[in-house]
């Protein structure tokens, strides 16, 4: 199995201060845990503090969205040399809050997680149904199609640098997290895709992460799968005791 990697999505949560102190506060937890890749995603304007309060640890940092031009008139907007600059290795790519809350189309995700490819950055492209794509049996056909839009033109180098984060939007922040059945067989589907649309040895090789309610508790239960290969941590990753506990559970 890939070596597990665990990201914190911050999303629009802490401040310049807490931003700093959980940062830190990781950092000290962590401390010698090497079997496990660790990232922390806070707001844009907390990634460069974030970077001070992480230096020297093996934690890393990514951003929580990315533009694809490199620069010019897209007010509001951010680079991926920008992202560089402030030391992110990672970049998630269409979260479900950007997809559904922002009206993101796999079209543009496509283009920004090419575009963090091209300049230097890892990807984590987020998939997941609705509730009534669930309920209605479409699971599959749509998070393949999501998969297959998000990776189109990406080569079988690039996706070295890939991860996939699973995350069914009906388990975001609603505390019902998928079973750990639910989510091995998205996974299983999502890595016979990969196999599909690659080979086998990328497939294996591609880290596939499960979001949605993740927490200390459920953490040893998701990643006994085999096709769970970290997690994306939203609400939980806010809290040092608990993010560090998930991440303790994993090593
Ligand atoms: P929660 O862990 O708060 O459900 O959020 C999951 C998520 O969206 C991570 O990107």
């Amino acid at each position: 199995m890939a070596k597990p990697f665990i990201a914190g999505n911050w999303k629009m949560n802490t401040d310049a201060a807490g931003a700093a102190a959980l940062a830190s506060g990781l950092a000290n937890e962590l401390a010698g845990i090497g079997s496990v890749d660790v990232a922390v995603c806070p707001p844009f304007v907390y990634l460069q503090a974030v970077a001070t309060a992480i230096a020297g640890s093996q934690i890393k940092m990514g951003a929580q969205d990315i533009y694809f031009e490199d620069k010019g008139a897209f007010t509001g907007e951010i680079s991926c040399g920008m992202l560089k600059d402030v030391c992110c290795s990672y970049v998630i790519v269409g979260h479900s809050e950007r997809r559904h809350v922002l009206g993101e189309t796999d079209e543009l995700i496509n283009r920004k997680l090419t575009a963090a490819i091209t300049g230097g950055l890892q990807p984590i492209l987020c998939v997941g149904e609705l509730l009534e794509q669930r309920e209605a049996a479409q699971t599959d056909a749509v998070v393949a199609g999501q998969v297959k839009k998000g990776l189109a033109g990406v080569t079988p180098e690039q996706m070295q640098v890939v991860t996939v984060a699973y995350e069914p939007v009906w388990a975001i922040g609603t505390g019902k997290t998928a079973t750990s059945q639910q989510a091995q067989e998205v996974h299983a589907m999502i890595r016979r895709l990969l196999a599909e649309l690659y080979d086998e040895s990328i497939a294996g090789k591609t880290r596939i992460q499960y979001g949605g309610s993740a927490k200390p508790a459920n953490t040893a239960e998701l990643m006994a799968n085999p096709d769970v290969d970290g997690l994306l941590v939203g609400g939980a990753s806010l809290k040092v005791a608990d993010f560090a506990t998930m991440i303790k559970t994993v090593a």
